[in-house]
């Protein structure tokens, strides 16, 4: 029989330890290992390692029914059903060889243990085909078992945003469970039943289904994306157009809905970029091209130069920028559009100042001394002739036109967030309407 009442969770970062807790919070007792042992210490003293909305209350929850370690020999003695949520992302691009090696430092252990089975639950996203061309035959040439004997595969992709990962994951639009025979589903099944407040439907697949619809519906919403940003950049050539009333409209429309519909800045982040890449590599190495996927890639590129040039329209060597991750309410500034522009202006030799709530210290880590850096809003906004604001924080609605500074004082609102009748004395401008 399998031991179900206790789990180990391999990989604890913004969505492992989200998750992790999200399940010791529902009552299964959960062994969490990450091989970054000042994360492990950091977690072991009750400490937060990074923001994410509600994870704190949830820790909290969690008291007592999570411990932490770095060493795999308790894995197999004490769990026999491992989730491994680890890293799938390097710099801008997928690479499976952190779940290689978690899989491997399992392997390690359960090659000399006698139990009989163990429960392998992959939850990263991965290229589809790599659990059956990778990672099962690396299980079997680690251990020596065969799989659904020795041991079980399932696949459970996450469908999650930054910012709401734990309010996602308990309030899912579907829950998706590949799984290599009906023994791993049903483990799989009963055991994340625990997480859902909502009753989702369950869609019960094989591991290649489950690996293609995790990358599919990215895919797809990227496609949805670059047609809003692409509308948005036709709207900035036509006269009496704004994007919004237009997006507002096609969104009303069940079969577009108002969701990730709005015109603005490119996309990024750990996910959109490399599930995009993923679903091009995937279609690619079946001899068929991904044609949509190619051409949402390459707006996604231009919407970054469009700015640009927007930015530039203005003629201003100094340049405010405000909000830096890639989405609001999350500190990740990988991919990000404001990271981008920030880029691109240096290497025109503009002077550029910045302000985020969450994320300054990776923006300084990135950009030391090359930028400046400033405490607050009207700090920032105050710092320059032209101030781009690249995401919507409630904080930023307080530039006022007390703030004004220069005689020629712009704002550029990259996603029309803020209420434009509050200003007489900036210039306000954005994007998705004719700007010049
Ligand atoms: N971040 C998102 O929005 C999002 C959404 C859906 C899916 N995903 C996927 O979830 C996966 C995890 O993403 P993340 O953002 O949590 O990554 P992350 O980089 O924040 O965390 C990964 C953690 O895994 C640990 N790790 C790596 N190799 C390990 C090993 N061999 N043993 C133990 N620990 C190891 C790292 O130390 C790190 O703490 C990725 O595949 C990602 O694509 C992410």
């Amino acid at each position: 029989m399998i031991r179900k009442n206790k789990i180990s969770f391999i990989g604890l970062g913004k969505l492992g330890l989200p998750l992790a807790t999200t399940f010791a919070k529902g009552g299964v007792e959960v062994m969490g290992i990450d091989k970054n042992k000042t994360l492990i210490n950091l977690l072991s003293n009750g400490e937060l390692p990074f923001y994410e909305t509600g994870l704190r209350t949830n820790l909290n929850d969690a008291n007592g029914k999570i411990t932490y370690t770095h060493k795999y020999k308790e894995v197999i003695d004490e769990t026999d059903i491992s989730i491994i949520l680890v890293n799938t992302q390097i710099g801008q691009s997928y690479s499976s060889i952190y779940v290689k090696s978690a899989i491997k430092d399992v392997c390690q252990e359960l090659k000399k243990s006698d139990k009989e089975y163990h429960l392998f639950i992959l939850s990263s996203t991965v290229l589809p085909g790599d659990i059956h061309n990778d990672f099962i035959p690396l299980i079997e040439k680690e251990t020596g078992r065969k799989l659904n004997e020795g041991f079980g595969f399932s696949y459970v992709p996450d469908f999650v945003k930054l910012g709401s990962v734990i309010k996602d994951f308990e309030n899912p639009d579907m829950v998706v469970i590949g799984a290599s025979n009906e023994f791993s589903n049903t483990i799989t099944k009963d055991l994340y039943s625990c997480i859902p407040k909502n009753n989702p439907p369950v869609f019960e697949q094989t591991l290649a289904e489950a690996e293609i619809t995790k990358v599919s519906l990215n895919a797809y919403i990227v496609n949805k994306i670059s047609f809003a940003n692409f509308l948005s950049n036709l709207c900035e050539k036509v006269d009496d157009t704004n994007v919004d009333n237009i997006t507002d409209a096609i969104g009303c429309d069940k079969r577009i809905s108002p969701y990730f519909i709005k015109g603005g800045l490119s996309f990024g982040g750990t996910c959109f970029p490399r599930d995009t890449w993923a679903f091009i590599e995937f279609a690619k190495r079946h001899n068929m091209e991904a044609k949509q996927s190619i051409a949402s890639d390459d707006i996604n590129k231009e919407q970054d130069l469009n700015l640009l040039e927007i930015v530039n329209s203005f003629d201003k060597e100094n340049v405010a920028v405000l909000g830096l991750s890639f989405k609001p309410d999350s500190p990740v500034i990988i991919e990000s559009a404001s990271i981008k522009l920030i880029e691109n202006l240096l290497a025109e030799g503009k002077k550029v100042t910045v302000y985020d709530p969450l994320c300054l210290e990776d923006v300084r880590g990135k950009f030391g001394n090359k930028i400046e850096y400033t405490d607050s809003v009207e700090d920032c906004v105050r710092s320059s002739e032209l101030v781009v604001v690249a995401l919507q924080y409630q904080e930023f609605k307080e530039i006022n036109d007390d703030w004004k500074t220069f005689d020629e004082h712009i704002i550029l609102d990259c996603w029309r967030y803020l209420d434009r009748n509050n200003f007489s004395e900036f210039e306000y401008k954005c994007l998705g309407e004719k700007i010049l």
